[in-house]
C-alpha cells in the first residue's frame, strides 16, 4: 500500500456507518466471545447517541469499534470517512488520532504526569515542539478551568478536575467524533450534570458524540438525540434490530 491515507467517501455524509458487523474476541479458540452480532447502524454528523444495555451486552466493544481501536471481524464499518475492515493497524492508529477523541472509562490518565503533560500526550507522536504543545494545551486548560493546576500531578487533583482533564485531552487534536465510555460512572450527581453541560457545549462545536451509559441522567438528557439498546451483542432498539 502507498503512503497516502486510504479514504472512502461516506455514504450520504454519514459520520459512522456499520453494516452487518460482527466482532469476535479470540475467534476459533476455546474462549471465543461473539461480542457484536449483525450490527447495522448509521450515525449522522453532529448527532449525540447513547448506547445502553446490561453489563457484557457489547457497549464498550461497539464504542471501541467506532473508535477504530479494532476493525470488525466481518461486515463493513466506516468511521469518519475510512472503511475499517482489513485496514492495517498503522492506518487505524493514525485515523483514530485524527478523528476520535476518547474519554476513557476510569479516565486512563497517567497519575505521575502533570495535568499539562497528560493533555498533550496525544500530540507526542506528531513531533510537535514542546512550546507548540503548550500553546495548544493552554486554551483547553482555560476553557475547562484547570489552568491553575497545570503543573500539578494528575494524582493530586480533584475528581471533577480529572474529569475536565480527560475532556481537554480528548479535544487536543480537535477531532470531529467524541466517544465516552460510562462518562458519569465515577461522578456524583453534580459532577455528572457538569459533564453533561460540557457535552452540550461540544455538540454546539459541531462534534458527533457517542456515549455508553445506563445512568438516566445521561440517557434522558435533552442533549442525547437517540438511545440505542444492546442485549447480548445485538441492537434491540434505536437502530435496525438483529435479523
Ligand atoms: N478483550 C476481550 N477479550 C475477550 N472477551 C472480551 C474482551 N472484551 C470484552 N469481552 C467480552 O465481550 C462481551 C462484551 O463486552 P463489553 O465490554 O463490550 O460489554 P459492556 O456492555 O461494555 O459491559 P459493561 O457494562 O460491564 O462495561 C463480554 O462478554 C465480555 O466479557
Ligand atoms: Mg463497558
Amino acid at each position: 500500500m502507498k503512503n497516502e491515507k486510504p479514504t472512502t467517501e461516506l455514504k450520504r455524509g454519514l459520520q459512522i456507518e456499520l453494516c452487518d458487523v460482527h466482532k469476535f474476541y479470540n475467534q476459533g479458540q476455546e474462549n471465543e466471545v461473539h461480542a457484536l452480532k449483525d450490527i447495522n447502524l448509521e450515525i449522522d454528523p453532529e448527532e449525540v447517541v447513547c448506547l445502553r444495555g446490561p453489563s457484557g451486552s457489547g457497549k464498550s466493544t461497539l464504542l471501541c469499534l467506532m473508535g477504530c481501536v479494532f476493525g470488525p471481524t466481518s461486515g463493513r464499518a466506516a468511521v469518519g470517512g475510512l472503511q475499517l475492515q482489513r485496514m492495517p493497524d498503522e492506518y487505524l492508529t493514525r485515523h483514530r488520532r485524527e478523528t476520535i477523541g476518547f474519554i476513557f472509562q476510569h479516565f486512563n490518565i497517567l497519575p505521575r504526569l502533570s495535568v499539562e503533560q497528560n493533555i498533550v500526550l496525544p500530540l507526542l507522536p506528531l513531533g510537535i515542539s514542546p512550546s507548540q504543545q503548550k500553546q495548544r494545551a493552554r486554551p483547553l486548560m482555560e476553557r475547562f478551568g484547570i489552568i491553575h493546576r497545570k503543573k500539578f500531578k494528575a494524582s493530586q487533583i480533584s475528581g471533577g478536575e480529572l474529569q475536565r482533564l480527560a475532556i481537554a485531552r480528548a479535544l487536543i487534536l480537535d477531532p470531529p467524533i467524541i466517544l465516552a465510555d460510562e462518562p458519569t460512572a465515577h461522578l456524583d450527581s453534580s459532577r455528572s450534570h457538569e459533564l453533561m453541560d460540557y457535552l452540550v457545549d461540544l455538540r454546539k462545536d459541531g462534534k458527533t458524540i457517542v456515549l455508553t451509559s445506563h445512568d438516566p441522567l445521561v440517557t434522558e438528557h435533552p442533549v442525547v438525540d437517540r438511545v440505542i439498546d444492546l442485549k447480548d451483542g445485538c441492537i434491540v432498539s434505536g437502530g435496525p434490530p438483529c435479523s
